[in-house]
């Protein structure tokens, strides 16, 4: 086309980054289905070809070679082709880790589960765009609140009782005795079920605006059995504002809220004098400049951030709109001021995404 100015190698590069993002959607399409299809499980029991994978799982054959073949192009999976057009393709530990074994805390299945309920959205986040007013988490439905605990729950299950509570001072001897607590933007309740059987002298509240996820996580709680955990909606169920809380737990969800301002000063009425906030959040940086900089899945997260948690925080008119790498050290240490807090101490734990905080009056 000769167009003045135009340097044919940077136009090569920018097309090859445009069709890398086109390859990502695509692939993440086929891994939604993997897991869906029980291929990935199928395929973690022994190597396979084509043929073999397809008796496994009960499936057509002409499919899932086509699904094999993108999956091992996309060096997700090992092939060996040493025999043209009979494959035989392979898992790692690794592989199996982040593909099939939900309990593994690498386990990355989870959020692919609900990508095409969160990529449905985009036709209305049309109208968000010109409005300013996104949407709650159900917006996503079922797939939505489930592909959040599939994601969540091997890590929070694995470390929530045995790293982060013995992190926070003087936490664990409360649940011990019997406290008080509350999990606030529970989901499907796993952080609460996992605290409430750990401290049977604890009661445990879980609460949500999802109500997908509040159902959902009334199932899981009737299914364990458990006698001193419960679940509400805070819009008709609010926390108690009595200082009769000890703990007040916040998971990955302060930057969803539409008002994090007033929860967190609710979060200080609840709690005793003597109790914590145990907020976890994104381990985001106070510039984009950094973010872009230090964080490798910078542009994942921003574009989550529009999908999905910028959308819920901003679900209301006049939103707060953190998003997702939004509630950085600094933006928490001043939601917590705000709200009467005095002690703001980050804590020494590992974790690929997340940074954990002990607030206290
Ligand atoms: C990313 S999910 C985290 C779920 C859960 N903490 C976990 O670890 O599995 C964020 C949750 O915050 C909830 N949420 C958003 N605003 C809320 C509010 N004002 N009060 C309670 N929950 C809220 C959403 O409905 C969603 O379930």
């Amino acid at each position: 086309m000769g167009q003045p100015g135009l340097d044919t190698e940077a136009l090569q590069g920018l097309s090859l980054t445009l069709f890398s993002k086109m390859e990502g959607a695509v692939t993440a399409t086929l891994i939604h289905l993997g897991g869906q299809l029980g291929l990935y499980r199928a395929l973690a029991a022994a190597p396979a070809t084509s043929e073999e994978l397809a008796e496994r799982a009960g499936l057509h054959e002409r499919w899932v070679r086509e699904w094999l073949y993108n999956q091992a192009a996309a060096h997700l999976i090992d092939v060996d082709t040493s025999v043209p057009g009979r494959e035989k393709f392979s898992m790692g530990p690794e592989a199996v880790a982040v593909l099939a074994d939900e309990h593994h805390p690498a386990f990355g299945l989870g959020w692919f589960h609900s990508l095409p309920a969160t990529v449905a959205v985009a036709p209305r986040l049309v109208e968000s765009f010109r409005t300013g007013v996104g949407h709650s988490y159900d917006v996503f439905g079922e797939s939505g609140a489930l592909g959040i605990e599939m994601s969540l729950k091997a890590w929070n299950e694995a470390n929530v009782v045995s790293v982060v509570l013995p992190a926070l001072d003087g936490v664990v001897e409360l649940l011990t005795e019997g406290a008080a607590v509350a999990d606030i933007g529970c989901g499907t309740g796993t952080v609460a079920l996992t605290v409430a059987k750990a401290f049977p002298k604890s009661r445990v509240v879980g609460y949500d605006i999802s109500q997908y996820a509040i159902d959902r996580a009334k199932e899981r709680l009737a299914e364990q059995g458990l006698d001193n955990v419960a679940f509400s909606d805070p819009r008709v169920d609010p926390l108690p504002n009595d200082g009769s809380l000890d703990l007040v737990c916040t998971f990955d969800c302060m930057h969803d809220m539409t008002r994090p301002f007033d929860v967190a000063a609710a979060i200080r009425r609840s709690l005793s004098d003597n109790g914590t906030w145990l907020m976890v959040e994104i381990k985001g940086l106070p510039t984009f400049a950094e973010n872009a900089a230090l964080n490798p899945m910078a542009s994942l997260l921003y574009g989550a951030s529009v999908l999905t948690c910028l959308s819920s925080a901003m679900s209301e008119p006049d939103g707060a709109g953190f998003g997702t790498l939004g509630m950085h050290q600094d933006a928490a240490r001043g939601l917590a001021e705000r709200a009467g807090f005095t002690r703001f101490r980050r804590l020494a734990i590992d974790h690929p995404a997340n940074a954990f905080y002990q607030i206290r009056p």
